[in-house]
């Protein structure tokens, strides 16, 4: 078989996230301090797949190419593929035609991760070679995802997307192989009710092709990070795996408890940080409390307040809330504060479609 070439969706439009992904990527919301996209180039790597075609949408295209750029920090040669529209994710597929040039190639969108990479994947598809390999996970929402309904022995009955009344708990999971076959079964497809060219419908058309697809249960956990609570799971998930590591300062009036990484550049006075956690590069955490499961970001300020089960993006600044802030996800270049004097009351300036709980 010819060299598994791999392409990463990237483009899109982001609306779940809003607003963080109003100005930038979803992909590039960092989960312990990586960005997302990056997990899933790691893991093509990893599994020999080199050649890396990226999809990208015009108004956040550009962020991800610096971020990522030409692939030779992860080992790969990466190519940029530009989608003029967020028309569905076999629209996608079909706008990478040329770069894909009748190789096999391993899909997988650039928000979701994985805990156990694609190596095992990668070799099934090479040993059966079948037409399409696809991902299955157990989930509780199915209505959210494209679902597959199986016959008792596992073969594949049907593939249905966001049914509203699903046939199973098994949803596909964002990674996918294919044989060149499903550029036909793309071109065939009509948009569906969503106005997107399914590519849950496209595997379909090869099923009724009489092609052969395969599906296997994935091992390991599977996050979609679309959505914050996602998200903020994805975050507890990768922490859960962090390898201790302290480069920065932390001054002898400090602890640091558990499996915690503080980068280069960080400082830690006064304060404790209770792992997993991770703190950024050139971060100061000052008089204040850490808890499990938070990622802060590059440059960010913690002082005189308690973080816990959040991600904190790069540059902002987090200072006497005299409350615990929790499952939280702060954009960049943000400032929350509390200034003294009475009455208490809250000064805002909040960007457009934030969500703010006060509780
Ligand atoms: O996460 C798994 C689910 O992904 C599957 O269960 C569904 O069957 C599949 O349709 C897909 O559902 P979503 O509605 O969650 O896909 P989303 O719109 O979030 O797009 C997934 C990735 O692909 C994301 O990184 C953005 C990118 N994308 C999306 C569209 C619609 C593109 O690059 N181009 C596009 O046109």
């Amino acid at each position: 078989m010819e060299p598994l070439k791999g392409l990463i969706l990237s483009g899109g439009a982001g609306t779940r996230l809003r607003p963080i992904t109003h100005t930038s990527a979803k992909q590039l919301v960092p989960v312990a301090n990586k960005p997302v996209l990056f997990y899933g180039i790691e893991a093509l790597v990893d599994a020999g797949v080199k050649e890396i075609g990226i999809i990208i949408a015009p108004e956040t295209g550009d962020e991800i190419r610096e971020a990522a750029g030409d692939g030779s920090q992860f080992g790969a040669s990466i190519t940029y593929i530009v989608q003029d529209k967020p028309a569905g994710l076999a629209h996608a597929v079909l706008t990478a035609e040329e770069f894909i040039g009748g190789a096999p190639f391993v899909m997988y969108l650039g928000d979701n991760l994985l805990s156990h990479g694609l190596r095992g994947l990668v070799s099934t598809f090479a040993e059966d070679d079948p037409d399409a390999l696809i991902l299955l996970t157990p989930v509780d929402d199915p209505q959210s995802y494209g679902v597959a309904e199986l016959t008792p022995e596992g073969g594949i009955v049907r593939l249905i997307e966001k049914p509203k009344d699903p046939p199973s708990n098994l949803a596909l999971v964002g990674v996918y192989l294919f044989s060149p076959l499903i550029f036909d079964a793309a071109r065939r497809l009509e948009p569906s009710w969503r106005g997107e060219l399914e590519i849950t419908e496209a595997i379909q058309t090869l099923i009724d092709d009489g092609r052969r697809v395969q599906s296997e249960v994935v091992r390991g956990w599977w996050k979609d990070t679309g959505q914050l609570a996602d998200m903020l799971e994805a975050n507890r998930l990768v922490l859960e795996e962090v390898e201790e590591s302290i480069e920065g300062e932390v001054d002898e009036d400090s602890r640091v408890e558990g499996r915690v990484v503080i980068s280069p550049g960080a400082k830690v006075v006064r304060s404790i940080v209770r792992g997993p956690a991770v703190i950024g590069p050139g971060a100061t955490v000052e008089d204040a409390f850490i808890g499990p499961y938070t990622s802060i970001g590059d440059e960010v300020a913690v002082r005189r307040c308690e973080v816990e089960h959040s991600i904190v993006l790069a540059n902002s600044t987090v200072e006497d809330l005299g409350t615990r802030m929790e499952a939280s996800l702060l954009g960049r270049n943000v400032k929350l504060t509390r200034s003294e004097g009475l009455p208490k009351t809250l000064r805002l300036l909040v960007g457009d479609n934030s969500i703010i709980e006060i509780l």
